[in-house]
């Protein structure tokens, strides 16, 4: 196992998710690397697709970096995708052009459900070490966050067999056999446990877990079938590694309902999408957990001078930040990979600018 990495020369994230003082906002962008930036195009032609990428750990590190050596960014993410682990598990994921990701084995029945078994050992090691080559790549330049879908979004896929508009077949199953739903979960949750953990060896230095789908669901039921799996995982997680403790990330997209039961299940942070104010979340939350989010995505398509004026809104919405609460600046989801890229040097450098200025105020 990895153990001597280079110190890190930014660790300003990781301090705004422990809520320790910080000199300005640090901020990440959800899928920072992406097609949005023609140099990671350049290379996803050359891996031949995207899968290529993802499991060649040589690509992964080029393209993990490449959003750093553009922008001022505070952390990086392991270049990888949430499916990963369900490919693992014998599903078959595969990338249907222009439709989104798909698997060939879907979860429709009993007989599938009750065979349905955590990865085998190895199946995720392109992903370790990935995140070994990338953390001695980036020689302590920024943290490197490490990442896992929820167990009920890693299920929508699952048993959907890809993307849906309406979950029917995975809430169908929710409803009609509960059984078969716990036990999906039940396996995902110990299989992104393990999966969180071993990239935590590997050298991550914070871990997220992606709920996007779980805003889909009913309350009560949001509870019951996506919260209490990540309170699981988060439960398990080995968040104090050789000597340093492991910040972890909780985002429900959609979750703005369920704020302060999320911010209960043990996580350092709480990720928000742009429904949420942030002054409001934080009268909400208290001092519990740190607040990651939360630009509206869209926000960059539009000219300069309004990207300024909702970044800024968006800093002050949360306040001045203080000694025990941190705010890491970031979108409510996922950069378009329409955004042009200029514009996201407009975000980053009013983010840093208007950070700053907050607390000299
Ligand atoms: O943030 C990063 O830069 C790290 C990489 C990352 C990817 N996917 C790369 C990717 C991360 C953190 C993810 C998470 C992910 N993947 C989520 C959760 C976050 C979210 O966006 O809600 C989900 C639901 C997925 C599943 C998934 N993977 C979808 C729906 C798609 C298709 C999206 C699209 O825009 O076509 C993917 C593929 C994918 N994962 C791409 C990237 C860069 C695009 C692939 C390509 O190059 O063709």
């Amino acid at each position: 196992m990895p153990t001597n990495f280079a110190p890190l020369k930014n660790d300003t994230f990781l301090r705004a998710l422990m809520r320790q003082p910080t000199d300005y906002t640090p901020l990440w962008l959800m899928r920072q690397a992406g097609r949005y930036l023609p140099e990671y195009c350049a290379t996803r032609k050359r891996a031949g697709s995207f899968l290529g990428l993802a499991k060649n750990p040589d690509y992964a590190t080029e393209v993990t970096i490449q959003p750093l050596d553009r922008y001022a960014l505070d952390a990086a993410i392991l270049f990888s995708d949430i499916l990963t682990v369900p490919d693992a598990m014998g599903l078959g994921l595969y990338f249907a052009e222009g439709e989104g990701p798909k698997f060939e084995h879907p979860l429709r029945d009993e007989k599938a459900v009750m065979a349905l078994q955590e990865p085998p050992p190895g199946s995720l090691q392109y992903v370790f070490d990935a995140v070994t080559q990338i953390r001695t790549t980036l020689n302590g330049r920024v943290p490197l966050i490490g990442f896992s879908g929820s167990p009920w979004t890693l299920a929508c896929y699952m048993v959907e067999g890809g993307g849906s508009d309406d979950f029917r077949l995975v809430k169908s199953m929710m409803y009609n056999r509960p059984d078969l739903m716990h036990h999906i979960l039940k396996t995902n949750a110990s299989a992104v446990a393990s999966y969180l953990n071993a990239q935590i060896e590997a050298g991550a230095q914070a871990v997220m877990i992606f709920d996007t789908w779980g805003g889909t669901l009913a309350d009560g039921l949001y509870q019951r079938f996506s919260l209490a799996y990540m309170r699981e995982v988060v439960s398990r997680l080995k968040r104090e590694h050789q000597g340093a403790h492991i910040p972890a990330i909780v985002f429900t997209k959609g979750g703005g309902l369920w704020l302060e039961e999320i911010a209960d299940i043990g996580a350092d942070a709480v990720g928000l999408d742009w429904t949420v104010n942030l002054g409001e979340a934080r009268r909400r939350v208290g001092d519990r957990v740190a607040l990651q989010g939360n630009l509206d995505p869209m926000t960059l398509f539009a000219g300069a001078e309004q990207i300024r004026s909702e970044a800024t809104r968006v800093l002050e919405s949360f306040g001045k930040p203080q000694a025990g609460n941190g705010h890491v600046f970031n979108l409510g989801h996922g950069i378009s990979q329409f955004t042009p890229p200029e514009a996201v040097s407009v975000l980053v450098d009013t983010v840093h600018d208007v950070g700053r200025r907050l607390r000299s105020e």
